[in-house]
C-alpha cells in the first residue's frame, strides 16, 4: 500500500505546495476548518483552494475540546460536524485535549487529568462526534507543557485505551513525542510500541527549537534527526496510510521544508 504524502496548509506555503504537487512530491492537503467556516465567504474561499489544489484533502480540527466535560454544550460542534458531512473530506482529526471552557477558547492545548473518569468523557465525546460523520475520525496526542502530578493512568496507555474504547484511529505526532520526551522523559519508542497497530492511520511531522530550557513544538524548523528516527522505527511496525509535513512559522526557511519532504517521500517508499 502506498503512503500518501501531505501538507499542513498555509498561505505562505502556497506556491510551495502547488509546485510540490506539480512534482509528484505531495498527494493532499491537511486543512484545519476552523479557519473558513464560520463566514460565508471563507467557507467559499476553503472550498476553491480544495477545488483548485484537486487533490483529497484531510481536515484537521483544533477546537472541538474532546477532553471538556462540557462538550455537548458547543454551540459550534454542529458547524464542524456540518462542514465534515458536505465536503467528504478523506481523514477528520482533532487532538486529546481540553481547550476550551465553554464558548471560551483558551487557544492552548492543555493535557488531560489521566484518570478514568476523564477517560470516559473523552471516549464519549469523541463517540459523540464522530456519530454520523462522513470520514474515519483519527485522535492526534499533543506535546504537554507540563504533566498533571494527579493523573493516574500513564500517558501510552491512556492514548490506547481512548483509541479502542471510541473505536478510532490514530493520527500519531511523533514531533509531539519527541518533545514530550525532551520536556519530560517520555519513552517515544515505547509509546509507539504501545499503540494498536492497525488504528495508526496518520504520521505528522514537525520541526521546534529550544527556549530556556524547553522544547517548543513551534513547526518552525526543519524535522529533526530522531523524528526521521523515529518514523524509520515505526515504518519497520505499520505501514500508514498517510505521512504529513506541518510548518506554521518561520517561512524564509522554504528549501528545508522542500528537502524534508523529498526526505519523507524516499523514506516512505522504501
Ligand atoms: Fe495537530
Ligand atoms: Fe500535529
Amino acid at each position: 500500500m502506498a503512503v500518501h504524502i501531505g501538507m499542513s496548509y498555509h498561505p505562505e506555503l502556497h506556491d510551495l505546495l502547488w509546485r510540490a504537487r506539480d512534482e509528484g512530491l505531495v498527494d493532499f492537503l491537511e486543512i484545519q476548518p476552523e479557519r473558513y467556516i464560520y463566514s460565508h465567504f471563507e467557507r467559499g474561499q476553503m472550498k476553491r483552494l480544495l477545488s483548485d489544489f484537486g487533490t483529497s484533502y484531510c481536515f484537521h480540527f483544533a477546537c472541538n475540546s474532546l477532553g471538556s466535560a462540557d462538550y455537548r454544550l458547543d454551540r459550534n460542534a454542529r458547524q464542524r460536524r456540518d462542514i465534515v458531512n458536505r465536503l467528504a473530506p478523506r481523514w477528520c482529526s482533532d487532538h486529546m485535549t481540553s481547550c476550551r471552557i465553554g464558548d471560551f477558547d483558551l487557544e492552548k492545548n492543555l493535557p488531560l487529568l489521566r484518570t478514568d473518569e476523564t477517560l470516559q468523557i473523552l471516549v464519549e465525546n469523541i463517540k459523540l462526534f464522530q456519530e454520523g460523520l462522513a470520514a474515519p475520525f483519527l485522535l492526534e496526542n499533543i506535546a504537554t507543557m507540563w504533566e498533571l502530578k494527579r493523573s493516574t493512568i500513564a500517558h501510552d496507555d491512556f492514548f490506547a485505551r481512548a483509541v479502542e474504547m471510541a473505536d478510532c484511529g490514530i493520527l500519531l505526532d511523533l514531533h509531539n513525542l519527541y518533545a514530550d520526551q525532551l520536556n519530560h522523559g517520555l519513552d517515544a519508542r515505547a509509546f509507539i510500541d504501545r499503540m494498536p497497530a492497525h488504528r495508526i492511520r496518520q504520521l505528522h511531522l514537525a520541526g521546534g527549537s529550544s527556549h530556556d530550557g524547553y522544547y517548543y513544538d513551534g513547526h518552525d524548523h526543519e524535522v529533526p534527526q530522531v523524528v526521521f528516527e523515529l518514523l524509520e522505527h515505526l515504518l519497520t511496525r505499520v505501514t500508514p496510510e498517510a505521512v504529513i509535513l506541518e510548518r506554521e512559522a518561520r517561512f524564509k526557511d522554504l528549501p528545508r521544508v522542500w528537502d524534508d519532504l523529498v526526505r519523507i517521500r524516499g523514506m516512505c517508499q522504501r
